[in-house]
């Protein structure tokens, strides 16, 4: 078994590259995080041999950017314990599903529609914090573009008291039918309105203006014309006063696992020119709109905006 006590993390990537190049699992010894807890990654502790201390954050961070799961560690000996990082199944994601012909890429026999959102911290804690941001409680009209099954209005009913829920009208638009199908079982009552439908053909649709408008991971579709659909929803279907929170995904689901670093359909690895481009160019024309926006968020990148 191999062992680090005071090697470099620059030694310990290309030991685990190398090593995964070939294995499934790579399994190796390490100064155990709990015994310096107080420490930054990279201390230097003398115990039985000179250890370099990391965090189990490290290790995590570590095994994410080797496309690896961090399996639970084995306490190995007093100082030490064992770490395994299990390789994921690259070609295990919905980004690699084809099946746009009938709009179900993302329908709910998809491998995306195997995903829940609200149970990633990263996604679940920056999207309420942009929603009570937005006062989203005082909210009347909320409109919800690329809606899917409706997760994002489960985040909505916890945060609203539900006297007042009922009194806000929520609107989905989605192509998906099988999504739809499923976002209307879920929320039957009256003030729910579900809509298959093209989103750069929201006109059809004669919907009132919101005041708050909510578009996650769906404006960049390659399906929608980001620009036009953007200055059109701010334009025409944002009441006076209205704010909008737009989440931008900076991840790719591979394998069950979220994996930092937005895709771009012509590279191969993560890169995210097209990611800042589109955000910075939302974030301009808002404020130029006199919207306060601001910008949070890690997997997914979260920009809302709200009047002045
Ligand atoms: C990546 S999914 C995001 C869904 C959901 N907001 C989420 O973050 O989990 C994009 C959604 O937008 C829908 N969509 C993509 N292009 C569309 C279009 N032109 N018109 C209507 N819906 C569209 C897809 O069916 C899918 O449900």
């Amino acid at each position: 078994m191999k062992k680090f006590t005071n090697e470099t993390m620059y030694e310990i990537i290309e030991y685990l590259e190398n090593m995964l190049a070939e294995k499934d699992i790579v399994s190796f010894e390490v100064l155990n995080p709990d015994i310096r807890i107080d420490k930054y990654s990279g201390s230097k502790i003398i115990l039985d041999y000179e250890y370099i201390h990391r965090s189990y954050k490290s290790w995590i961070d570590l095994s994410e950017l080797m496309f690896c799961k961090m399996m639970t560690p084995t306490i190995s000996s007093e100082y030490t314990v064992i770490l395994n990082f299990k390789k994921i199944d690259l070609e295990n994601s919905f980004h690699n599903d084809s099946n746009s012909l009938n709009n179900e890429k993302y329908g709910i026999e998809s491998e995306f529609s195997k995903i829940n959102k609200n149970e990633e911290p990263s996604f679940l804690f920056s999207y309420k914090k942009a929603l009570i941001h937005t006062k989203v409680y005082e909210k009347k009209q909320i409109l919800n573009l690329g809606v899917n099954k409706a997760d994002e209005f489960e985040i909505i009913k916890q945060i609203v008291y539900p006297e007042v829920f009922k009194n806000i009208n929520f609107v989905g638009i989605d192509y998906s039918q099988s999504a739809i199908k499923e976002a209307k079982e879920r929320f039957k009552e009256d003030n729910f309105s579900f809509y298959s439908h093209d989103i750069n053909k929201l006109d059809e649709l004669n919907l009132k203006k919101s005041d708050l408008i909510i578009s996650i991971s769906t404006l960049q579709s390659s399906s929608i014309d980001f620009k036009l659909v953007f200055m059109s929803l701010i334009q025409n279907y944002l009441e006076k006063g209205g704010s909008i929170i737009l989440g931008f995904p900076n991840c790719r689901w591979i394998g069950s696992e979220i994996i930092y670093g937005a895709k771009n359909p012509t590279y191969s690895y993560s890169e995210q020119s097209l990611l800042y481009k589109d955000v910075y160019f939302c974030k301009k024309y808002l404020q130029q709109k006199k919207f306060k926006v601001t910008l949070t968020g890690k997997n997914y990148l979260f920009l809302t905006a709200t009047s002045i």
